[in-house]
This record gives structure tokens, sequence and C-alpha cells, in this order.
């Protein structure tokens, strides 16, 4: 998502003169847009800002924070000596961007309100040239889950139109983009007037010369059955589904305020797995919640064996500033055990990742190349799993971002395909 912002912002900037230079030493104007998820997330933030500093040696420049950590960490960003920014602007507020820089010229400038209805839908993106175009179709968040800073830090839930979001991947369509991904905190949550998320998803896919759609992330309260079906039944939507799991406990799920249970968790997974046995299927978790003991989290590696995750992103709780779980809970789940949660899951998913991939070994598949080098090409299948294609470099040359090939997998890590172009490769 804060890439996809990044895009609205670079629009919204050059639409009024700015240009952009990749090097932190010639700008005149530095914007770091921040996400402030997880305490590592805030720590990279400070680091980058006394790094460029330091190697700025004192040069001037406008500093500024943008995104969650600004709405998060308001007061301290405004009043620490050392950071000594000159702009904090949360993520509602963007289109406003080319006059606080003005301004800041000055004084400092701030504006963190975060709105109700702000969905930049008049905006279209700057993106760089790739395979993948990113959409955000909703944003904002109302669960509360109890860990989580997002629903403080990027406000309510609320949608775009599906015709502004069906023009925009027409547009994408003819400047070359291959695949749209629709993003949203919580994608399925979507709703605009009549039209509900698998009626989007459909009407994207319908959108002719689009080659590939997928969506993140869904929160498991919402998947419908008519979902599942279209993942099973469209062509161009990726089989691929990321469906956060954070605890497999019952007693911590309630804590964490995800409003399904272990056995629900399961039995989307085994409607998702007989619609379309295919599917990848990754996950997110969160190990050491205040008070999660070793038999709870026993859970989590039970659902773990029992799904075979294709990958999955697996965290140390951190307390989050005004968030529930922080205001409620000792972070009483000690360092180590934290550590031993995260190595045993870790453990488990490296052996599920591999598994999983040998298995397609000997499969052809169509791969969106995604990314060209000199001496390399790389491309995602129908589940999203990377493919790295050997080739020689006299085709290399004649490939674009965005055309499907047709590859033979003859190998398989825990996070990539290995491939060779199938005999008849090319596809329309
Ligand atoms: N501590 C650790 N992980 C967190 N996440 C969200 N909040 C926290 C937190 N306080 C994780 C969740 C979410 C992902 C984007 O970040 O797993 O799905
Ligand atoms: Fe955070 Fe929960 Fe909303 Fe996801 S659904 S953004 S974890 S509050």
């Amino acid at each position: 998502m804060n890439e996809y912002d990044t895009e609205l912002i670079r629009s919204i900037l050059a639409e009024k003169g700015f240009t952009f230079t990749d090097s932190e030493q010639d700008a005149d104007v530095i914007l770091l847009n921040t996400c402030s998820v997880r305490e590592n997330a805030n720590r990279k933030i400070f680091e980058l800002i006394h790094r460029i500093r330091h190697d700025r040696q004192g040069v001037p420049a406008i500093f500024g924070i943008l995104g969650c950590m600004a709405t998060n960490l308001r007061e301290e960003l405004i009043s620490d000596p050392h950071l000594d920014l000159d702009l904090i602007v949360g993520p509602d507020s963007y289109k406003k961007l080319p006059d606080l820089i003005q301004k800041a010229g000055k004084e400092k400038s701030f504006d963190i309100q975060l709105s109700d209805t702000e969905t930049y839908e008049d905006i279209y993106p700057n993106r760089e040239s790739a395979a993948n175009a990113w959409i955000a179709i909703m944003r904002g968040c109302n669960n509360f889950c109890s860990y989580c800073v997002v629903p403080y830090t990027r406000g309510r839930e609320r949608s775009r139109s599906p015709k502004g979001i069906v023009n925009e991947t027409r547009k994408l369509v003819k400047e070359g983009f291959a695949q749209v991904t629709l993003l949203g905190q919580n994608v399925n949550s979507y709703s605009y007037k009549d039209t509900r998320f698998p009626d989007l998803v459909r009407q994207v896919c319908d959108v002719e010369g689009v080659k590939r759609v997928w969506f993140t992330s869904p929160h498991p309260k919402d998947v419908a059955d008519e979902l599942i079906e279209l993942i099973a039944r469209h062509p161009k939507l990726c089989k691929h589904i990321h469906l956060p799991l954070q605890a497999g406990s019952n007693e911590v799920l309630k804590k964490k305020n995800r409003p399904y249970t272990k056995e629900h968790y399961l039995t989307i997974v085994d409607k998702l797995r007989a619609a379309c046995p295919e599917i990848a299927i990754t996950t997110d978790i969160i190990v050491g919640f205040p008070t999660e003991t070793d038999e709870q989290f026993k859970d989590t590696v039970d659902v773990y064996n029992k799904v075979g995750y294709d990958s999955a992103f697996i965290f140390k709780y951190s307390p989050r500033k005004l968030t529930k779980a922080e205001r409620d809970y000792k972070n009483d789940v000690p360092e180590k055990v934290k550590t031993e949660r995260i190595l045993l899951l870790n453990d488990l998913q490296q052996k599920f990742a591999l598994q999983r991939n040998q298995a397609m070994i000997g499969k052809t598949l169509e791969s969106l190349i995604d990314n060209i080098r000199p001496n390399a090409v790389e491309g995602r299948t129908i589940h999203n799993k990377r493919t790295q294609i050997a080739a020689k470099t006299s085709e290399i040359g004649k490939l674009r971002l965005g055309e499907t090939l047709s590859v033979k997998i003859h190998d398989a890590t825990p996070h990539l395909l290995k491939c060779r172009l199938a005999d008849s490769h090319k596809n329309p």
C-alpha cells in the first residue's frame, strides 16, 4: 500500500512541476513514506533519517515524514530536536503536499488529519514501468484487531467506485501493464453501493487485455463462497490467496479481536482446496502475543501442519501505541520464547514451502515476466510463485516485461521455481 501511495504522491507532485532525483545528495526535498505496523518499521526510518543527514554533511533540505508514522507518532516526531523535521503529513493529506512543501520552506508544516472519504479516486498514480500495477480499491480498516495500529493511522474503511477501478484497469492495459493487483487493508470488505468484492473482481478480470488479476489482503471473516468459486473458475485470477491467520488458538484469536475460529479458518482452507486444488495459500502470523502459552502456540503449529502454507510472514508481537493490546495487556512473553517460536515456525515453513514447490517439478506452466536483467529472467506463475528462467542472452534481448512464456520447471527451492523455456514457449 505504501508503494502505491508513493506512486500517488509522485503524481500529485509532478502535476505541480516537481521533478525527482534518485540521489539523496541532490534533493531539495526529502520525503520518507513510512509504515508503523511493527516496531522495527519505525526503527528503520529513524536510522535512515540519521544516515541521510550524516551523508549530506549539513547541506540543508526540506525533510518530511509521510504515512503511518506521521499519524502514529505525531507528538514525538514534532518535538524531537534531533530529527528536526520540516514536514509531517498523514496518509489522507497527500493532495495538500505541494502547498505544505512550499510552506515548509518558511515554517514547520504538519497535516495528519484523517478523512472518512478520501480515496484518491481522481489521482492517476505515477507508476514506474513494470509488469504489475497496484490499484488501491479501498483504504482504511474498521476491524481494530487488538494489536494493530492501522485503524488509528489510516482511519476508517472507504471504497472507490467500480467504474473508476475498471476504467483505471483499461487505461493500464493500454499502457502495457499485464497484471493488476487490487489492494486494501481488508480487500474483501470492499463495498460500494450495490457492488461487493466478488462482483468487483469479476468486472476487473473481464477487462479486455488484462492478463492477470490478484488481490491482497483478504480477511478470513469475509471470504465469500462466491469469491472461492471465482478463484477456481476465472482463468485470469491468480490461484493464490494470502489469508492472514495471526494465531491458531481460539482464545488468542479472541484476545486479538479476530472474529473467526481455528475451525472456521480450516473450513475456508478446505473449501479453497476443494474448489481449486492447485491454489497457493500464504499467511501472516504473530507469535508471542501477551499471555500466549506454549499450549496455545501449539494450535498455530497445528494449523501450519494442516494447511502446509506455500509461504508465510511470521512476526514477533510488538506493542503499538494507541492499541487495545498495548493498553490492556502486559507484553509478558519473554523475547527468548518469541524467538524460539519464530524459529520453529520458520523451520516448518521452509519444509512446507520446499515440498509445495518440489511438487511442481516437471510441470509446464505460464510465467509472466516481471524482471529482465542482462543475464537472467524472472517471472511469476499464476500461483504467484517466483520463477527463474534460464534463457540465452539472444533470447533475453527479445523479451518484454508482462509477456507470458511457457516454462518447464526442473528444480525448486523454498522460494523459487527454476525453469527452462518450454519447446514452444511464446504465448499470445
Ligand atoms: N506486532 C507484530 N506484528 C504485527 N502485525 C500487525 N501488528 C503487529 C504487531 N503489533 C502484523 C500482522 C499483519 C501484518 C501486516 O503485520 O501479522 O497481518
Ligand atoms: Fe490491522 Fe486487523 Fe485491520 Fe489487518 S484487519 S489492518 S491486522 S486491524
